[in-house]
């Protein structure tokens, strides 16, 4: 079959990386891909939040099966398009990929489905809202409903963090006639990240990881996309998971359905665990990135059959033929990041690093010129191995670390240490 990957991440690369190693792929496309998915697949140009486009392109290249990898083109209702001209597609509609786009969404199905989470308050007015701050105090969460690239939440551990966040969300929407906020409690715990595959009925588990959303070493510094992963999630084990799956994810799917919007796709749920308990911190409605790297990591080809039964509906009829072992990615980002770098820097001895199917550097943002790789954003490329023990794969995974040459590059030398 032929195959269009929509995205141009880390996360595509490694999701293409997967499917062209299934027998059933015959032609592979990634819109618009990067130099990493170029070697695998044809990268096309294509304005992939234009729902008519991306049908145009499936009929003229015979595409039996379109992998919508970020969230905005889900939100921007692809899969919907692609659902009513009957071509199968694997990503949730734009009702249902409210569940990431609106944290308020998310919230009204947690207190229907009574699905535990932080408790919140509501806030359009920003003198309530600093009044309600004030009275409740810190640690305290506040959230800018809306996608906001990861950058809509503060966790505001002095009364005077909070306050200043209120001022910076109700700034940045001056000329906006509604200002949503949500403020939460302060949840404590060990966070890890749940994934589920859904086909409107069944609901099936494909895998754990453990992001680090810390720009530094030991957690410090600023929040980024994600600087690091590592799979399975030693914190969620089957106990948390049996939780989660019961407590939080199939009474959110089931509410979905009550309110007549299915769920098709990837569920990826972020849990805040602590004594065994997990509770929801939020929802995408795609893999993480560069979660999304491990996951395919240790799943390789049966990836693509997960995905297919999940689009079609067939998710009863299949299993997770699990991968006993451990894979870890490490991010390699430009110096700067998540603050303002420079794009252009030249990375060197790429093509001299020992890949193979249980090692890999997936490429994220970068763009090539002739044989020169060059560093075409924040994070760039994903260094990602796997192994019997995780200590082994993390080993692996630094070791072709270093051999990248890319001086305007940095990276975080502790991924994994939480479960080490
Ligand atoms: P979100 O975009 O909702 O995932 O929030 C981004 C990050 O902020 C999460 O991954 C958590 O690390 C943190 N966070 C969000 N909500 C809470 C909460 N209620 N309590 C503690 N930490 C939170
Ligand atoms: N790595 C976090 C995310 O993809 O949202």
């Amino acid at each position: 079959m032929n195959i269009l990957i929509l995205g141009g991440g880390g996360r595509e690369h490694s999701l293409a990386w997967a499917v062209a190693q299934n027998p059933k792929c015959d032609q592979l496309f990634v819109a618009p891909g990067n130099p990493g998915t170029a070697k695998i697949a044809q990268c096309v140009t294509l304005n992939i939040l234009d729902g008519a486009a991306v049908l145009k392109f499936v009929r003229a290249n015979s595409i039996d099966f379109v992998i919508i990898g970020p969230e905005a083109p889900l939100v921007a209702g692809v899969a919907d398009v692609l659902q009513v001209a009957n071509v199968s597609c694997f990503g949730p509609s734009q009702k249902a990929a409210q569940l990431e786009a609106s944290k308020f969404f998310t919230k009204s199905i947690c207190d229907t489905a009574n699905i535990p989470t932080a408790d919140y308050r509501y806030f359009t007015e920003i003198q309530n809202a600093k009044d309600y701050v004030q009275l409740v105090g810190a640690p305290i969460v506040i959230k800018a409903d809306g996608l906001a690239g990861g950058k809509g939440v503060t966790v505001a551990m002095t009364l005077q963090d909070a306050l200043n966040a209120l001022d910076d969300v109700f700034e940045s929407k001056l000329d906006n006639t509604d200002c949503e906020v949500i403020i939460e409690e302060f949840m404590e715990g060990e966070e890890a990240s749940y994934f589920v595959l859904c086909d409107g009925n069944e609901v099936l588990e494909i895998g754990t990881a453990q992001d680090h959303k810390r720009v530094g070493d030991g957690d410090t510094g600023e929040n980024t996309g994600g600087m690091g992963a590592y799979s399975p999630a030693p914190i969620l084990n089957k106990k948390v998971a049996e939780s989660a799956m019961s407590n939080i994810i199939k009474p959110t799917l089931a509410e979905l359905v009550r309110r007549g919007t299915p769920y098709r796709g990837v569920l990826y749920a972020g849990l805040m665990i602590k004594d065994e308990n997990p509770r929801l911190v939020e929802y995408n409605v795609r893999f993480g990135d560069p979660e999304c790297q491990v996951l395919m990591m240790r799943l390789g080809a049966q990836a693509l059959d997960l995905m297919l039964a999940c689009a079609e509906g067939h998710l009863s009829n299949i299993t997770v033929n699990w991968a006993k072992d451990h894979a870890l990615t490490v991010v390699m980002a430009t110096k700067g990041y998540p603050g303002a770098y420079g794009k252009g820097s030249i990375i060197r001895n790429l093509h001299n690093l020992s890949t193979s199917s249980k090692a890999m550097c997936f490429h994220a943002g970068t763009n090539q010129s002739d044989d020169l790789i060059m560093a075409n954003g924040g994070r760039v490329l994903n260094v990602t191995a796997r192994a019997d023990t995780l200590l082994e794969a993390r080993n692996q995974a630094y070791k072709m670390v270093v051999e990248v040459d890319w001086p305007d590059g940095f990276f975080r030398g502790d991924i994994g240490w939480r479960a080490l």
